[in-house]
């Protein structure tokens, strides 16, 4: 994504106006590398004209060789000779005058094509494993496809990054009906091939979406389930982290084997809740389950879709039943059923929209790896004191051994 910094409010407003959705704003450049520190992957950085000159360049210098994927772009109210000069000598990869708003669309373009274009260097430091994603809730139907989806377009964000979506709801998978692809292959084609599968062998069963999103779809029959093994989740996810960036798991609504092992390989954890009794309690219970299995402690984000459903209980109760914070709230809305029917999820066919906006939010903090800010500091709400049984209900654990369920490497 592109980071616009410019002291000035009005022409910070004006900059992000004409950069693409999701851009980020910061006033300073302390607060543009304090975010750099955080997100590994940003792609433009672009300079507002009231950047100080010699803050622009200093800047540029220090970027030209730390994050050589990364574009800075000038933007001046005067361009002079002198300046192209220097910021030509300094490394910048864009002067752009500040009343040519095209010029700034096109600069944040080609640095977008840059990066897509440098970033598979094995010079540039492209050996990195990539970052595995997992989307669960122990509840069907809370929207975790509709999430997955999202924040796998969300990362990608049209080739930035190279994201592989795993659709391991293998009995019941709807990821590529969801996203109208027509998959030839599936998991199922890698069964048997626990120990030798490779990069190569694996790319070949995987389905590109338009938006160079790939896809590793379940398969077509429920019953092929029981003939995938764990070992082979281990070996599909571990594959999948040196090929691609992100590696985004959706996954059935069921503490299954699969899904255990998935969590388990997993590097940060979406937990999709509703605000229904049942969904929470069950939410509740997965959470002290992973925490027995000491599955993503601090990686976990939770992720309040129809949050603005008036059913009694608000998203300050779920945080206090659930014992975390809500790290995204997405609204019931008509628009991401209908986006989802027309196969051109809500963040592709309708970037503007505040749903849209809170999923690249979640996207952009799974993607830098951020540590959760899950723990709740507040004491959780006495719910019986309110007289609501069925919340305390949710707020108890039954007592179960969930070690049985633990998978191993
Ligand atoms: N915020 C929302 N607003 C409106 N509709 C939504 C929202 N989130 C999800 N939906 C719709 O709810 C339905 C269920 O969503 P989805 O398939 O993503 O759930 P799921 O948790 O993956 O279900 P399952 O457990 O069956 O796999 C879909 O029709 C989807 O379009
Ligand atoms: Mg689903």
């Amino acid at each position: 994504m592109p980071v616009i910094v410019d002291p000035d409010s009005p022409t910070l407003t004006r900059l992000l106006t004409a950069a693409p959705p999701g851009a980020h704003g910061v006033d300073s450049t302390e607060r543009l590398r304090a975010r750099l520190a955080q997100q590994r992957d940003e792609y433009a950085v672009v300079l507002g004209p009231h950047v100080a000159l010699d803050e622009a360049f200093a800047l540029c210098e220090d970027l030209r060789t730390a994050r050589p994927t990364l574009s800075v772009v000038l933007v001046r109210d005067d361009l002079d000779a002198a300046v192209l000069t220097r910021a030509i000598k300094a490394g910048a990869r864009d002067v752009v005058a500040s009343d040519d708003a095209e010029a700034v669309v096109a600069a944040i373009a080609r640095a977008r094509d840059l990066h897509v274009a440098l970033r598979g260097h094995p010079a540039l430091g492209a050996t990195e494993q990539g970052r595995v994603v997992t989307v669960f809730s122990p509840k069907g139907g809370v929207g975790k496809t509709t999430m997955a989806v999202n924040l796998a377009l969300a990362m990608a964000d049209r080739g930035a990054r190279r994201v592989c979506l795993v659709d391991l709801d293998l009995a019941f998978g709807d990821v590529a009906i969801t996203l109208q692809l027509f998959p030839t292959h599936s998991i199922e084609h890698a069964i048997g091939s626990e120990s030798t599968l490779d990069p190569e062998q694996l790319d070949a069963l995987l389905t590109r979406h338009e938006d160079s999103l790939m896809v590793l779809a379940a398969p077509a029959h429920p019953d092929v389930r029981e003939r995938v093994p764990a070992a082979l989740v281990t070996r599909v996810l571990s594959t999948l982290r040196q090929s691609f960036d992100v590696v985004v798991v959706d996954t059935s609504p069921s503490f299954d084997e699969q899904t255990l092992t998935a969590l388990d390989e997993t590097d940060e954890c979406v937990i999709v809740a509703t605000l229904d009794v049942p969904t929470l309690k069950n939410v509740k219970v997965a959470i002290e389950t992973l925490d027995l299995l000491d599955i993503a402690r601090d990686h976990r984000h939770l992720l309040l879709n129809r949050a603005d459903d008036a059913v009694g209980i608000g998203p300050d109760k779920v945080e206090a039943i659930l014992g975390m914070r809500i790290a995204a709230q997405v609204s019931t809305s008509i628009e991401i059923a209908a986006a989802t029917n027309t196969g051109s999820p809500i963040v592709r066919g309708n970037p503007d929209h505040p749903s849209s906006a809170s999923i690249r939010g979640l996207a952009e903090l799974l993607a830098g790896g951020a540590l959760a800010d899950a723990t709740h500091p507040g004491p959780a709400a006495p719910p019986a004191a309110r007289g609501d049984a069925s919340l305390a209900a949710a707020q108890s654990v039954p007592g179960r051994s969930p070690r049985r369920f633990r998978i191993r490497r």
